[in-house]
């Protein structure tokens, strides 16, 4: 490719915004195109963000021959088929979490990437965030010892009706699947795979959970306690911890710009990190980057990592007797 990298973005709403926006942040890519259900709600997203073409249909985007990759931005029981039907048109693909509403579902349209040997990654962006890179990179280095320890909360107040995507069964509403993610995803970034999980949730009137508390096992060592809620507005914060300190990472789910080091002889550090655009762009230069390198996934959030999230998301579901439409599909 002898040009920036078009992206092409699947689905209007919120986080297709906030996307599109991020875009603007980073030179090697384009946003070439947009799509929606609609032709005249793509036509408006194309003119708030100078987006070239405008679909009225997801399949016409999939077939768009200037496209080098697309973003998935539908709510979570869409993702499976949406995935498929860009790997099936040929296109590389970054999609939102969570990846997919079961491990079922994420198992198929893996092996779909493998055998049409195209780039597919989870959109969890948070991971790539500088503040998340360089906590990662202290842990690594030893400074707090061998960690064994991961502490994370994503809780806010969601002041949405039943109808909205938060709490609609049937478009994957509940606090584990859209904030929960999160926090498991961060332990085993930090720890590991998971062996086992442990969930206990309070479920709302729309029958999906508004709050889950989860622990882990990790299969190398160590324990996660992990918290999501759409109920309560919690510090967010990710805190690892091993026999010489903790490094802790304020708003790790979305800026990650400051980190506290406080080691057990009393010395205390705290680095303040960059951030570009509204963080967005950090996942989009690792997708640039594995595209360029010819990679189909990233090392830093690998398919099989994605799978076995599920597999744990499937596993605390049961546990809290969290069940969707979607379950059958
Ligand atoms: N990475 C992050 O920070 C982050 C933040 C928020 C959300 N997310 C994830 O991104 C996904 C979308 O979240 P969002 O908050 O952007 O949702 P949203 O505002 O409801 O937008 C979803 C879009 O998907 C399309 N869509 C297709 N079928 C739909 C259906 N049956 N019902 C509703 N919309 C449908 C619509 O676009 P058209 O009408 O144009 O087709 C809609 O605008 C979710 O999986 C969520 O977990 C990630």
């Amino acid at each position: 490719m002898n040009h920036p990298i078009r992206w092409g973005i699947l689905g209007t709403g919120i986080i297709a915004r906030q996307f599109a926006d991020a875009l603007h942040h980073v030179p090697d890519a384009h946003l070439q195109a947009v799509a929606s259900r609609q032709q005249a709600t793509a036509l408006a997203f194309g003119r708030d963000f100078a987006v070239p073409t405008c679909h009225g249909s997801y399949a016409a985007l999939a077939a768009d021959p200037d496209i080098d990759v697309i973003y998935i931005a539908t709510p979570h029981p869409l993702h499976a088929d949406n995935v498929r039907l860009c790997l099936q048109a040929g296109k590389p693909v970054l999609c939102e979490k969570p990846f997919t509403m079961h491990a079922g579902q994420a198992r198929s349209v893996v092996a779909l990437a493998r055998e049409q040997q195209l780039f597919l990654m989870e959109a969890m962006w948070s991971r790539f965030l500088p503040g998340i890179v360089e906590a990662k990179r202290l842990v690594d280095s030893g400074v707090i010892g061998r960690a064994q320890h991961v502490q994370a909360d994503f809780g806010y107040y969601a002041e949405v009706g039943p109808k909205h995507r938060l709490l609609d069964p049937a478009l994957g509403g509940g606090a584990l699947l859209d904030l929960g993610i999160y926090p498991l995803s961060m332990a085993a970034f930090f720890l590991g795979p998971v062996a086992s999980a442990h969930a206990i949730a309070e479920l709302g009137a729309t029958g999906v959970d508004e709050q889950t508390a989860f622990t882990l096992r990790h299969a190398e060592g160590g324990l996660s306690s992990c918290f999501c809620s759409f109920r309560v507005t919690t510090p967010r914060e990710l805190v690892i911890s091993g026999p010489l300190g903790s490094v802790r990472v304020a708003q790790p789910f979305s800026q990650a710009r400051q980190i506290t080091i406080a080691l057990r002889d009393g010395d205390v550090q705290t680095l303040t990190m960059p951030l570009t655009g509204n963080g967005y762009a950090h996942e989009i230069l690792e997708v640039g980057r594995c595209l360029r390198a010819g990679l189909q996934e990233s090392p830093v959030m690998p398919l099989d990592q994605t799978v076995a999230l599920l597999d744990s998301l499937d596993q605390m579901r049961s546990q809290i007797g969290l069940r969707y439409p979607a379950d059958n599909q």
